[in-house]
This record gives structure tokens, C-alpha cells and sequence, in this order.
């Protein structure tokens, strides 16, 4: 038994039960624009819209203690204080719990009869967090009590704010009312915006004044005011603005008492900025306060929060005889889906939110996870990040979330990136089958006036790749392809030069196998597009050059018993049995292997035999190995990570679902169930002690066996595994596939896998998908019955929106 929590289903929550997690396990709250982190402890910040530039509380990343900064609820019980959530003064709790749930937190604790239930959650279109706080004196006592609320403001610019304190410590301001803090640092000048933290009570005192409040040399673990029993009633002019509130309550024995925080972002429009001279428009801030003033206000709001994720959350459904899958797919994995979707890779507790924007391969990549759910907000930001591709049908690598505009330090030239386009924009047609989205206009680099259709995008995308082939007939990389830390042509040999946009981006010799297997897949979807509009010329040449390619793969791709990875910039082979090191990889070989090439051949089987012997492990599949003992010029960041550690043979999680998509396109059910179930998070509760990272979402990866923690994972979250799982479990093994015809089934599954049941919608239909497995076969379809009646094959044409559509299948 895991000693940290166990999963709530009927709740959809996981439920914390000590709070010394190995590694902070965090949540994320919010929908919209507004988005917050929250830690099982109650830290981490929020910001709206960007998490560099709008960043409204502060955090310290890397602190000492771990997880320093966030909503921080202090109580003094006489000579006792405490937080409900035990950090930051970590006083020993009689009780604590925290369930993270879908887009909120409860957090409770409980000290000297006094429990303490705390509830975070970001309201449906709003830009703050509601906090309540619900104290009751379970003692026989009265009790005198005081409650402080307390967050830090970050002076907006979430890396400046680390940085140019000679400006930072001289800005700081805010204004003062009887229930409302506020922050008002560089309002006067250049920004329309400030953020508060107001309740729905007046407090007894306050501090807006960080020195103030903790004293000099304290921490957070030792507020002087807090230790005292006061408030300063500070108001702080520069040095580093807070907002303390302090009530002071008395609790007659069994009695509650509830309060109601906000804590809020507010844009003015310049004609509206101040209410006086200097002073802060706050009609906005109070407004969002009231309106979450009393508890059937606050009740409404986080009703209609669950309502958000019941509606979302039924779209896509399975039943079977494996609860650790229902509860991944039905709750978990959709839900990191979403959170992914929102934050590319942008805010997390591995990633800064600070140096990266949305990734044009990583968000395209996200879509499959969501599409599905949200595929308004999937259409957009597909014309969204077709606005930042180039007339020649490269792509920036990145865009900032703000602007929409390219990222010009990271540029482009990454070989995959145009690919990624066809990927996400293929899974959004499949998915919805609206097919005007392919003559939207959409510019290239954002420029006004250069606008084609968005088909005329996908056209000169695959172009892209199809012209810019090596001396092999494969595919130039460019700077990188998926792998961002196989860098062919860097050459990189100083500490300090980027990995991916030092050196010359252009190679003409260097080959990438796995951007061959994309082509070949999405080409040929690409192709099915091109048919759907009637452009059949287009598509006939499109299948040719795939053709074309899938030959060059088998004829130079091949190494003998898998395919190779690469070649690099002198033309040798990366991947192969002759190397020293980095003789096998597992991209290309899922990939080429998924798409289809050398099926016939047997070669997909021999590749995925050779990645079971040599690359898998109990906790999911290696990237490579051997893995690089030293630094290879030639090959860049990949050899410069410690053996068994990120791309360097640790167990990179968004690569696993290729392989078992792969062994579901040969057939071998078990496998890839095997190979779906290593990753899992769900599966590996148990193991937390090793595993570190939350036990309900994905992580990027785990390290690998020649890493000294093998086991232990990172960066858990934002991950394009989340999107990949999803598309795997739900489309290959449990084979509910969209195509640009309709569903098509065709499960492949384990033998003993027993019967099981897909609800989902598509389309606007309603589907109840029922699959019979009374043979016992791994793969194959005998017969689909729609609403009664047998179809020829397996793709059910679509119903009419709100239809309700019974399938019966017969595995066989
Ligand atoms: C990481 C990669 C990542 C790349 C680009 C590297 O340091 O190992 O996983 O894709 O940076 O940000
Ligand atoms: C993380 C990056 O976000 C992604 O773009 C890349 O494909 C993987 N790492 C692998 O290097």
C-alpha cells in the first residue's frame, strides 16, 4: 500500500494523507486565462494569461525548504501556530488531508480541537481564486483564535522580479481598504493592471509590508507579527510587498465560523485606470469580491466548476474489468490533457515559466489529448500556431502565449515542426470532420496581409519535408527533431552556447529516421485529406512521395534488426549496431514501425523484438542504449546528460505509447498493453517512495537502469504523454478511432482482457460501445452491429447530433 494517498473515483479526486509527499504533489486550478499551482502544502503562484509577464504571486524555485511561497493560512491557538496545510511552520498536525481534485484543492488540517477546512478553486470565467477557510472548535472549550491570510505579490515580470533588484526594490506599491489589499506596483506607468486579496469580512489588521510582517531574518515558518499575535499595519513603499490579513475570532465550543477570500487580477481600460488622482480604480476588484461574498455565492461558483468538469469528463468513458485503467482514462489522464493543453510547457514545478513559451510541436502534439473535449479551443489554436510558420513552410519553435508571436532567440529550423502541423489539424478533422476550418486564412509570421488557407499551410508543410531530403533520400533535421537534444548540426563546444540554436541549423547531410516515419504516417493522412476536399492530384502525389519514402527507409533506415535513428553530419550512422555507444533508439523504431513501414517485411516485428530485448525495463522503455559515457560533438545535448538521465537512455514516458501503438499495429495485444500499464502512474502507486512524482499524472520521464535512482521520475505534468497515452489507450487498444469517415473499431487488447464498454461522444452523438472478446483473440473484428442492425466492416458512419448510437462488437 502507498503510504502517501490513495485515489478517491467517485469524488474524482486523489487524496493526500500526509503532507512530507516525496516531492510536492501539486494541482492545477483554472479554465480560462487565469491559471494557479497549488501544492498539497497550499504554495505555489498564479498569473493570468503569461506566467512570465503577468506573474501575480511570487515563488522561489530550487528553495530551501522546497516549495517556498504561496496562500499561506496562519492560525495562533494560544501559544500554538499552525497552517492547515502544514507548511510553512511544518508544527506537527493532529489530521491532514488534501484532495486535489478536478481544477480545485481542499486542504484541511486540524490542531488542539480546532480543524481548519480550506477549499481553492478558480470560479469558471473569472480571473481569481476563491479561498475558504471553515474553522470549527471541535473542543470543549472556547476558543480564542487568530487567523492570518497571507500571500506574497511577484512584481509582475516573473524573471525580472529574480533579477534587477537595483529597480525592483524601489517599485513596490499598493493601496489599503477595510477588506481589500492591493497591488499596484508600475500601475502609474506602463501597466493597466493590479491584483488584490480581499475577503468578505473586514479584517482586524493588516501588512502590506514583507520586512513588517516576517521581521528581517525570519522565514515564512516565523512571521514576528503572526508569533505575536498583531498586525503592523504596514504599508509598503518599495522592498517586497505582501498581503496580510489578520482576524480575530472567538469560537464557542462546536461552533464554525467561515470566511471567503479572493484573490484577484484586474485590467482597467485607460479611461477608466484611476478613481482619483493616484488612486486605483477598484470598482472591477470589488465587484469580482462581491460576487463571491456569501457561501451560496461561493457554493454556486464551485457547482458550476464540477458541472465544467462532469460535462467534459463524460465525453469519453470506459468500463472494464481494470480499475487502474477506468480511473486513468475516465479521470486522470483527461484531466492532464487539459491542464497540458493549457500550459504547453510552460508553468510547472519543473518548468520555470519563465523561459519557455507554447512549443509549435509540443502544442500541435497536446491536441490529440483534448480535441475531443474542447475542439472550439482546438481550432483555434490550430490557426494560432499556423500564423507563426514561414512562407517556405518552416516554423518558429516556439510562440509567447501574449503576443502570439514567434519567439525570434529560438527561431526555427527544427525538421519535424511542419509535420506536427499536418498531425494536430489531422486530429482535429478526424475528430469533428468540419472541414471549414481548411480554408480559414491564415498568415505566415503573424504578417498581415500574407494570409492562404490553412490547407495551403498543410500543402507547403509537407512540401517542406518532402524537398528537403539528405544524401539518403531521409529527411534533413535540421536543428533537431523531436529528439531536441539530438543536435546534429551544433557542434557545440563551450559551456554556455544553446544546444538547439547554436551552430548552423541547416545541415545538407544530416538525417532524421524518425521524421521519415512521420512523413510516411501523416503524409499518407495528409494524402486522405487531400482526397476528402478533391484535390486527388494532390493527393496521388503525396502517397507517391511517401511511397518514395518508406522505400529510402527500408533500403538506408535499416540496420539489420531495427531501424536506424539517424545519420549525422559527416553521413555516419546514429542508432546502429556499429557504434560504440547509441546503438539502438527507440523513436525511430516506433515510429517507422507505427506508420506502417516494413510491416509486410517483418521487419516492424524484428525492430519491436530488438526494443523489447534491448531497451525495455520495468518501469517502461529506454530511449537508447547503451547510453553516452562522454560528450559526442557531433551528436550535441543528448551525450552531455548523465547516463540513464532525460534523452540520454533515461525512460522518456512520451515515446512508450509509440512502441505500443506500434505492437497494436502488429497485432501483439498483450504487448501493448504490457508496455501501456509500465508508465502508468496508476500502476506504480505503490511504489511511490521511488517513483517521487505525483501517482496521478504522467511525468516526462523516469530515470532509466543505468541511472543510479532507476525508477525515479521528473518533471511530472506537462508532458506530451499525457496527450500520446490518450491517443493510444483510447484509439489503438481499446480501438475507438476516429476517422475522417466516422468511428472505427478495432480494439487490440490482451486475451484475457474480458468485456468492457466506451461511452463517448462524437460528432455530437452519443455512442455506447460495447465489445465482446468470446474467442479470446488479441485482434480482429467479426462483426459491429449498429443500433441493432450489422454493418459491413468496421467504421460506423456518423449519427446525427444528439443521436443516441448502440454498437455491439464481436471480437473474433
Ligand atoms: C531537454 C529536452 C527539451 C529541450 C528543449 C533539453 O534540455 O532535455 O527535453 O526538449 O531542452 O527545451
Ligand atoms: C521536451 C520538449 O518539450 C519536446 O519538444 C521534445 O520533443 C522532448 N522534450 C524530447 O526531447
Amino acid at each position: 500500500m502507498n503510504c502517501y494517498g490513495h485515489f478517491d473515483d467517485a469524488a474524482r479526486e486523489y487524496v493526500i494523507t500526509r503532507p512530507d509527499t516525496p516531492w510536492p504533489w501539486i494541482n492545477y486550478m483554472g479554465t480560462g486565462d487565469f491559471f494557479s499551482l497549488i501544492s498539497n502544502t497550499a504554495g505555489g503562484y498564479c498569473f493570468c494569461r503569461d506566467a512570465k509577464f503577468r506573474r501575480i504571486l511570487r515563488y522561489r524555485y530550487n528553495g530551501v525548504p522546497m516549495d517556498a511561497g504561496g496562500r499561506y493560512f496562519y492560525i495562533k491557538d494560544g501559544d500554538t501556530v499552525w497552517n492547515p496545510g502544514w507548511k510553512p511552520c511544518k508544527t506537527p498536525l493532529d489530521l491532514y488531508e488534501c484532495r486535489h481534485g478536478m481544477g480545485y484543492t481542499r486542504i484541511c488540517g486540524e490542531k488542539g480541537g480546532l480543524r481548519a477546512e480550506t477549499l481553492f478553486f478558480v470560479p469558471l470565467e473569472q480571473r481569481c481564486e476563491v479561498h475558504r477557510v471553515k474553522l470549527t472548535n471541535r473542543s470543549d472549550s472556547p476558543k480564542q483564535i487568530q487567523l492570518y491570510a497571507f500571500v506574497e505579490w511577484c512584481l509582475w515580470n516573473a524573471s525580472t522580479d529574480m533579477e534587477n533588484f537595483q529597480r525592483n526594490l524601489s517599485t513596490g506599491e499598493v493601496e489599503v481598504g477595510p477588506d481589500v489589499l492591493f497591488h499596484k506596483t508600475e500601475y502609474r506607468e506602463r501597466r493597466n493592471h493590479y491584483a488584490f486579496y480581499g475577503a468578505n469580512r473586514p479584517f482586524d489588521g493588516f501588512d502590506t509590508d514583507r520586512e513588517a510582517f516576517l521581521g528581517m531574518y525570519n522565514g515564512f515558518d516565523a512571521p514576528e507579527q503572526v508569533l505575536a499575535g498583531t498586525s503592523a499595519n504596514s504599508v509598503a513603499h518599495g522592498w517586497s510587498p505582501v498581503a496580510a490579513e489578520r482576524f480575530d475570532l472567538t469560537l464557542a465550543p462546536g461552533a464554525s465560523e467561515e470566511l471567503i477570500f479572493v484573490l484577484g487580477y484586474v485590467e482597467n481600460p485607460a479611461e477608466a485606470k484611476f478613481e482619483a488622482p493616484g488612486v486605483i480604480n477598484k470598482a472591477p476588484a470589488r465587484a469580482m469580491r462581491d460576487a463571491f461574498a456569501t457561501d451560496a455565492q461561493a457554493d454556486a461558483a464551485f457547482a458550476d466548476l464540477r458541472a465544467y468538469w462532469d460535462d467534459l469528463l463524460g465525453r469519453f468513458s470506459v468500463a472494464s474489468d481494470v480499475p487502474e485503467l477506468d480511473r486513468t482514462v475516465n479521470i486522470w489522464n483527461q484531466y492532464q490533457c487539459m491542464i497540458t493543453f493549457f500550459m504547453s510547457r510552460s508553468a510547472s514545478y519543473f518548468e520555470s515559466g519563465i523561459g519557455r513559451g507554447m512549443g509549435f510541436r509540443d502544442s500541435n502534439q497536446d491536441l490529440a489529448g483534448i480535441v475531443h473535449l474542447i475542439p472550439d479551443r482546438a481550432r483555434q489554436r490550430i490557426l494560432d500556431i499556423a500564423a507563426t510558420q514561414f512562407p517556405d513552410g518552416g516554423c518558429y519553435h516556439q510562440y509567447q502565449p501574449l503576443t502570439k508571436r514567434g519567439n525570434n532567440d529560438i527561431g526555427g529550423g527544427f525538421g519535424d515542426d511542419p509535420l506536427w502541423l499536418l498531425f494536430g489539424t489531422i486530429a482535429y478533422l478526424k475528430e469533428t470532420g468540419d472541414f471549414t476550418i481548411l480554408s480559414e486564412p491564415v498568415p505566415f509570421d503573424n504578417v498581415p496581409g500574407s494570409e492562404v488557407t490553412l490547407l495551403e499551410h498543410l500543402k507547403i508543410s509537407f512540401r517542406r519535408v518532402a524537398t528537403s531530403l539528405g544524401p539518403h533520400g531521409l529527411p534533413l533535421i535540421g536543428r533537431a527533431d523531436w529528439n531536441d537534444c539530438l543536435n546534429l548540426n551544433c557542434f557545440s563546444a563551450h559551456p554556455g552556447e544553446s544546444f538547439q540554436t547554436y551552430g548552423p541549423s541547416e545541415g545538407p547531410v544530416a538525417e532524421s529516421v524518425l521524421i521519415a516515419g512521420m512523413f510516411v504516417k501523416y503524409g499518407n493522412e495528409y494524402a486522405d485529406i487531400c482526397d476528402a476536399v478533391g484535390d486527388h492530384e494532390e493527393a496521388k502525389r503525396a502517397r507517391f512521395e511517401t511511397e518514395k519514402m518508406s522505400d529510402a527507409v527500408m533500403k538506408n533506415g535499416w540496420d539489420g534488426e531495427w531501424f536506424l535513428r539517424a545519420y549525422d553530419a559527416e553521413g555516419r550512422k546514429v542508432g546502429s549496431k556499429d557504434c560504440e555507444e547509441g546503438k539502438i533508439y527507440i523513436e525511430s523504431n516506433g515510429f517507422c514501425s507505427l506508420a506502417g513501414i516494413g510491416v509486410r517485411e517483418g521487419l516492424a516485428r524484428k525492430a519491436l523484438d530488438s526494443v523489447k530485448e534491448r531497451l525495455d525495463t520495468e518501469y517502461g522503455i529506454m530511449l537508447l542504449q547503451p547510453p553516452y559515457t562522454r560528450y559526442h560533438l557531433e551528436l550535441g545535448e543528448i551525450s552531455s546528460y548523465p547516463p540513464g538521465y532525460k534523452e540520454n537512455a533515461g525512460i522518456f514516458c512520451h515515446v512508450n505509447p509509440w512502441v505500443s501503438i506500434a505492437e497494436t499495429v502488429i497485432g501483439r495485444g498483450s504487448r501493448a498493453f504490457e508496455i501501456y500499464k509500465k508508465t502508468c502512474p496508476r500502476f506504480l502507486e505503490d511504489k511511490s517512495e521511488i517513483h517521487r512524482t505525483e501517482p496521478y499524472v504522467y511525468s516526462q520521464m523516469v530515470a532509466g537502469k543505468d541511472a543510479p535512482s532507476f525508477g525515479e521520475a521528473k518533471n511530472s505534468w506537462l508532458t506530451g504523454t499525457a496527450a500520446w497515452t490518450f491517443t493510444n489507450i483510447s484509439q489503438y487498444i481499446l480501438g475507438v478511432y476516429p476517422t475522417l469517415k466516422g468511428l472505427r473499431i478495432d480494439p487490440c487488447i490482451p486475451s484475457d482482457f474480458g468485456d468492457y464498454t466506451v461511452k463517448r461522444i462524437y460528432r455530437g452523438a452519443r455512442y455506447i460501445i460495447k465489445i465482446k472478446n468470446p474467442s479470446r483473440v488479441e485482434k480482429g473484428v467479426k462483426s459491429v452491429i449498429v443500433n441493432g442492425e450489422k454493418i459491413d466492416g468496421n467504421v460506423i458512419p456518423p449519427a446525427g447530433v444528439n443521436e443516441r448510437v448502440l454498437v455491439e462488437v464481436t471480437m473474433g
